[in-house]
């Protein structure tokens, strides 16, 4: 618990999505008390009931433990004559149609802040922005308010899933526009984590956090462009890359698959967009951006050449795992690949009907953000579907019965699992339906030769697929 005679005892929150209301139950379990500012009335009325509007390990339950305690109030805006002396802002920083940050929330919020700042108030900007944003863009809305005040930026980098874990553990890179305000935000995160990491500027914090998601962005990049390269030589990525790795020290390339989310569907944009101020076209991060995101395109061409190869009629198509990433688990469908995938699947096979299933995310909110049908089951979804899409790498999507899916599917059908996790020559599967996989070359079929419950799967290279049928 924080000690009794810290100065900051009162934090006010601005914005109570991921971001700002993991944090606001991680400050609040560690004993201070958070005034939540959220202007979104469906969020507040689940905080009302003690509910989290998503789903993450661990919130729920601590959250109900804080809203109990009286730790964490919430508003719709800041409350006159709040006492606070700490604002954090983490409203959303999404871009545009052209890739550009939308910072109006950013300017929005620091307008309220300097209506409620007095003498001295610490400000910390969690969301994530170009380079220059705190000091340019909200630091003069602040200095209107006349009063003096520190700021510092302190990058959010916990990961969906495992955010009350991480917020606890990762170290918390702080920067403040002066040594008092980095030392005083550097003692707030302190209360949270054993490790601190101060750097000298609000620039160098608002680089960090772009560059942390930039590399991962280009790692995946060059993953998925493994996974091209395989597919080109008649290889299976998955077993190169694993191999590759395998007691390596100086391996450790991710394996490949559709790379999306909140986060790097725009960070290297906004990285690239600050960059550009400076005169610099962080090229490298551009191009492993613009990678990631052919995946969806390339898979529905893929599979009209495949459906083409094995005479399948597209009728029905189930894409599974829609949520952003499967591990760690989340029901977060922002900047999920699986809606331009959708779309593509709609550009190749118009006709058909396309359903969507996720082991977390809920129907409705399938429904209503990838406006696709969607079932409450996995069995509902892949019954007399012709193509079966797995796009994220849920550990549910490990341990399917193939064979009952092969069953319930269109005779002929293919199972496309973009994250490979069933690559295997013994994988069992009826009714005529193939196993194919992103990255491979290979695919996994069912024997028409072999009983029901004794069927393998047969290994054909993708060229030789007609004769294989
Ligand atoms: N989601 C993540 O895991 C993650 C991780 C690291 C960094 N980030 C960054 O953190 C920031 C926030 O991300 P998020 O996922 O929490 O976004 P979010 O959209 O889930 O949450 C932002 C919240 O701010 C609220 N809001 C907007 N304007 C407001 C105002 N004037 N007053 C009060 N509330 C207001 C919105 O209603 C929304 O609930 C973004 O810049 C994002 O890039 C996100």
């Amino acid at each position: 618990m924080i000690p009794s005679d810290f100065e900051d005892r009162r934090i006010c929150i601005i914005g109570l999505g991921y971001v700002g209301l993991t944090l606001a139950v991680a400050l609040a379990d560690v004993g201070f008390h958070i005034v939540g500012v959220e202007t979104n009335p469906t969020i507040r009325d689940c905080l009302a009931n003690k509910k989290a509007h998503f789903s993450e390990t661990g919130l729920d339950r601590r959250l109900q433990a804080v809203i109990e305690a009286g730790r964490l109030e919430v508003h719709p805006v800041i409350p006159v004559g709040d006492t606070s002396t700490t604002y954090v802002i983490t409203v959303g920083t999404p871009v545009d149609e052209t890739k550009h940050t939308k910072l109006a929330a950013i300017q929005n919020v620091a307008s309220m802040v300097a209506g409620a700042l007095k003498p001295n108030d610490l400000i910390v900007l969690r969301s994530t922005v170009r380079v220059g944003v705190s000091r340019t863009v909200v630091k003069p809305i602040l200095d209107q308010a006349g009063v003096p005040f520190q700021i510092a930026f302190c990058p959010e980098r916990t990961i969906e899933g495992k955010a009350i874990e991480e917020l606890r553990s990762l170290p918390q890179v702080v920067g403040g526009i002066d040594t008092a305000s980095t030392l005083r935000a550097s003692r707030l995160f302190h209360m949270l984590t054993p490790s601190v990491i101060r750097v000298s500027s609000l620039e160098a914090a608002e680089m960090v956090k772009l560059v942390n998601n930039t590399y991962r962005d280009i790692s995946f990049a060059f993953a998925n462009e493994v996974a091209f390269a395989s597919e080109a030589a008649g290889l299976s990525a998955t077993e190169v890359i694993r191999a590759g790795n395998l007691g390596y020290p100086r391996g450790g390339l991710p394996l490949p698959g559709p790379v999306g989310g909140p986060c790097l569907e725009k960070d290297p944009y906004i990285l690239a967009e600050g960059l550009a101020l400076h005169g610099f076209m962080p090229e490298l991060s551009l191009a492993g951006r613009r990678l990631n995101e052919t995946l969806p395109q390339r898979a529905a061409d893929y599979l009209d050449g495949l459906a083409g190869k094995r005479h399948l009629n597209v009728t029905r198509i189930a894409v599974v795992g829609v949520a952003f990433k499967g591990r760690p688990a989340t029901s977060d469908l922002r900047g999920t690949l699986a809606l331009p995938l959708i779309e593509s699947l709609r550009g190749v096979f118009p006709d058909a009907e396309i359903v969507g299933w996720d082991p977390v995310a809920s129907a409705s909110d399938i429904r209503r953000e990838l406006a696709i049908g969607a079932t409450t089951t996995l069995p509902e979804a892949v019954t007399g579907a012709s193509l079966v899409v797995i796009q994220n790498n849920h550990t549910a999507f490990k341990e399917i019965d193939f064979q009952c899916v092969s069953r319930a599917m269109a005779p002929r059908g293919v199972i496309y699992d973009f994250w490979g996790q069933n690559e295997s020559e013994d994988l069992a599967l009826d009714n005529g339906v193939a196993y194919a996989t992103f990255g491979s070359a290979f695919l996994t079929e069912a024997s028409a030769a072999r009983s029901a419950s004794t069927s393998k799967g047969a290994r054909a290279g993708v060229g030789d697929l007609e004769s294989a049928t």
